[in-house]
């Protein structure tokens, strides 16, 4: 088999990663350097803080991949950049880096949807079959995409307000949770009881959109309210009754979808795909699709990282997608 290797750049949030993968699925490396610990005391993301971080680690990064793939910029095929969506100044840094290293070197510049990345990070796990629907679960997206062939992607239905893992975050914060929330508030759920039987937002609606704002506050007027009183309330308990009710809503719009979509495979992906409640409860549900394969994106690749992005990069640097130097940063890119 012929071997092709993408270098790959992530940068649109908070990780700066460079990676480089052998035919859109093998990890050379994947060098992930994240800013948790800087944006914790904000209790969330501040672009310029992302922005100066992703300057000061993407060349260390980029070294450190090449390093360890152990490659010569001779033995590259191409390029792959996330260029949207994402904070503008932090995208910018990988598109810069992205454009430095293809124009140095003769290589054909990739632009890959950070959306499309999260997807392909699934590919690790396992080929990706067609016609095939994506649950895309992030800190800043959630939604519902349709592929009916490779680098063809259609958004069926998406959140109204937040996305399930804002939702995550700011729920975390009344917690006294550090930033980003869902991992500890995953575990925590684990020893709870779902006892508050939060709302199901949008659950019977015919559509496959999302809402998770009147759940986070329905959490909030519950905390805020025992405050007052001087209640006590169930830490673990709170936990997984939010939980609960997160995942009751992204399978019950899934399986719906699943029922109206004929597809091979079902996808699940990005930052909150890592959630151990939703992978299990997925699991369970897919048993009633038994005609549809199920995907799920490995836990340590759900996170933003630029593994996924050199894997969407390789689809669709054989699907003849191509960027001049002219290439931007889109901070609401759609597909
Ligand atoms: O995909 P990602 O790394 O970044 C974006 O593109 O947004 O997703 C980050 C989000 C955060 O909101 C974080 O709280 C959430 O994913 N997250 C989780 C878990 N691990 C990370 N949410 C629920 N359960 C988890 N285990
Ligand atoms: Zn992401």
């Amino acid at each position: 088999e012929k071997r092709d290797l993408i270098l790959a750049f992530e940068s649109s949030c908070d990780e700066t990663s460079v990676a480089v993968i052998e035919n859109g699925k093998r990890i050379l490396a994947n060098v992930v350097a994240t800013q948790i610990n800087s944006q914790k005391r904000f209790g969330g993301v501040v672009p310029e803080v992302a922005s100066r971080h992703h300057i000061e680690q993407i060349t260390i990064c980029l070294a450190d991949a090449m390093q360890r793939a152990q490659i010569t910029y001779d033995d590259l095929s191409a390029v792959a950049v996330t260029y949207g969506p994402g904070l503008v100044g932090a995208l910018l840094v990988g598109v810069t880096a992205a454009k430095a290293v293809a124009f140095a070197h003769h290589l054909p510049l990739i632009p890959v949807n950070h959306m499309a990345g999260h997807i392909y990070a699934a590919r690790f796990a396992g080929e990706i079959k067609f016609p095939a629907l994506a649950l895309l679960v992030s800190g800043g997206h959630t939604e519902l995409v349709y592929l009916p062939k490779v680098n063809c992607y259609q958004i069926i239905g998406e959140t109204r307000d937040d996305a399930a893992g804002e939702a995550y975050d700011k729920v975390g914060r009344v917690m006294g949770i550090p930033y980003p929330a869902g991992k500890q508030i995953d575990e925590l759920a684990h020893q709870g009881k779902d006892t508050f039987n939060f709302p199901r937002a949008m659950l019977n609606e015919e559509n496959f959109d999302f809402s998770f704002s009147g759940l986070k506050s329905a959490f909030i007027n519950t905390v805020h309210h025992a405050e007052q009183l001087h209640q006590e309330l169930d830490q673990a308990d709170l936990a997984a009754s939010f939980q609960q009710s997160v995942i009751e809503v992204l399978i019950g719009k899934t399986a719906k979808a699943l029922k109206k979509y004929f597809v091979k495979q079902l996808i699940l992906a990005g930052g909150v795909a890592a959630n151990t409640g939703l992978r299990t409860a997925f699991t369970q549900t897919m048993q009633q699709f038994p005609q549809v394969d199920f995907l799920q994106a490995p836990l340590n690749l759900c996170g933003d990282n630029a593994a996924m992005i050199g894997a969407a990069g390789y689809v669709a640097w054989k699907g003849g997608q191509r960027a001049d130097l002219n290439l931007n940063a889109v901070p609401s890119l759609e597909f």
